[in-house]
């Protein structure tokens, strides 16, 4: 009985670590890529999200994160990597703007 319990969990020790998803992957990177979330300004599930509100000559101005669960992969690689006046330009990696575009993908099915 012992051993066959030690055979049972074996692969959970084994493979325990490093054994996550693409889902998984893509949802720790769309949490935190290299520090500033996208969740914190397209929201939990990408679908947009109200960022700050501020005045503008006295004109109270609304600044949003767009949605992005509709935006293709070249959108989002293209995106990432320019420059835009709220949205940081991130240095991520192909893969990983896959993972996260995939993740996206995902969570709106949901
Ligand atoms: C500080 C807030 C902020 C963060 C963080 C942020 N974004 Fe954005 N994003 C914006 C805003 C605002 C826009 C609209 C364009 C603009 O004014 O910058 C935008 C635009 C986009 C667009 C283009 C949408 C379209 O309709 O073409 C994509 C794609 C996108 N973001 C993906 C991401 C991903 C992926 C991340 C994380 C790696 C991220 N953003 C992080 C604020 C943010």
């Amino acid at each position: 009985m012992k051993n066959l319990l030690f055979v049972v969990l074996l692969p959970f020790f084994v493979y325990g670590d490093d054994f996550i998803s693409d889902y998984e992957y893509g949802g720790m990177l769309y949490e935190n890529p290299r520090g500033v979330s996208c969740s914190k300004c397209h929201g939990k599930d990408a679908k947009g999200e109200l960022i700050a509100t501020y005045k503008e000559n006295g004109v109270k101005k609304e600044l949003y994160g767009p949605d992005i669960t509709n935006v293709t992969l070249e959108n989002m690689i293209q995106s990432t990597s320019s420059f835009h006046d709220v949205m940081p330009t991130y240095s991520l990696t192909n893969e990983e703007i896959k993972a996260i575009y995939k993740y996206i993908q995902t969570q709106k099915k949901k």
